[in-house]
């Protein structure tokens, strides 16, 4: 586990203890290819729903969330493009619909990144594909940072970020069929039983979002964690209305994307790291 605060995934509990030799041993396997699952949990809930709640020690209620806000240490290159950068690329979290010429002056094809971690992967492929717009949200502000650093430094005019809850973005901020693809990369896996329902990737959620999905529109999955991708293959076989790319049940072998850093750290900890499309249909 990296000492470093600024590094993503600090958070033990959201993203394992790796150094557990127990857990280090399944992480070996391959998933089995499994043939779709039982369709058990299919009702639909739309995003703009409350959140889940559970009770909180003093009773009162708070919503689940998929990640904890960690202290993290700024670099000075992340101080300045946070100070300089902000108001060029980061949008404010409004509960209103933003449409993608508002955000980028074009309507061109629409990615949206959930948890873009220190914003690696986006960078690279928005530098690849200026024709392309990229939204990315992220609660990790050193992250933001140091992706606010990189796109100012490339000049790019096709990247947004949001600096705030995912759930409440999409909820609120993006229009129906305005999302070209859809993609969580090693969204933190929450290893205990406990904490799986914090997981992002949950049949409930896609479904909610698939109005914000153009036609053919894509989601595209990662996850280095063995339990969370078994987890991840049964949520989306039971979602409604998406089909997986390479054949129900089965993971992306050669998938399309660029590396990230939480994958890196994955690999040299000996995980394996495996990869979902669904279409929507
Ligand atoms: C394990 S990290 C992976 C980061 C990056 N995708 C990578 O592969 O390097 C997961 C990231 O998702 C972010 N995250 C989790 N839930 C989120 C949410 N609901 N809204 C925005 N960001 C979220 C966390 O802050 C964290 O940075």
């Amino acid at each position: 586990m990296s000492t470093n605060e600024n590094e993503i995934g600090s958070n033990p509990e959201a993203v394992g203890a790796s150094s557990d030799p127990l857990r280090q041993e399944t992480l070996h396997k391959a998933p089995q290819q499994r043939a779709p699952q039982q369709k058990a949990q299919q009702q639909r809930a739309p995003l703009n729903q409350e959140p889940q709640q559970e009770p909180a020690a003093d009773n009162t209620h708070r919503p689940i969330r998929s990640y904890v806000i960690r202290a993290g240490r700024y670099t000075d290159a992340q101080k300045v493009a946070i100070s300089e950068q902000w108001d060029n690329y980061v949008v404010e979290y409004e509960p209103r619909l933003f449409s993608t010429h508002e955000l980028f002056g074009n309507d061109n094809p629409l990615t949206v990144e959930i948890g873009f971690g220190m914003g690696d992967s986006l960078l690279e492929m928005a530098i690849a594909n200026p024709q392309r717009n990229f939204l990315g949200i992220e609660v990790h502000k050193p992250g933001v940072g140091k992706l606010l650093h990189g796109v100012a430094e490339s000049g790019l005019t096709n990247v947004k970020v949001f600096c705030h809850d995912a759930i409440d973005i999409l909820a609120h901020c993006i229009g129906a069929g305005c999302i070209d693809t859809l993609l969580i990369f090693f969204p933190d896996p929450w290893h205990k039983k406990r904490h799986n329902k914090r997981r992002l990737v949950q049949t409930e959620f896609i479904t909610g979002l698939l109005p914000l999905l153009a036609d053919a529109g894509r989601i595209h999955l990662a996850t280095d964690w063995e339990p969370y991708a078994e987890h991840m293959v049964e949520a989306m076989e039971a979602v409604q209305g998406m089909t997986n790319a390479n054949g129900a049940g089965q993971f992306w072998p050669v998938p399309d994307r660029p590396g990230t850093k939480f994958e890196r750290r994955g690999i040299r900890l000996g995980h394996g790291v495996w990869d979902l499309l669904y279409i929507k249909s």
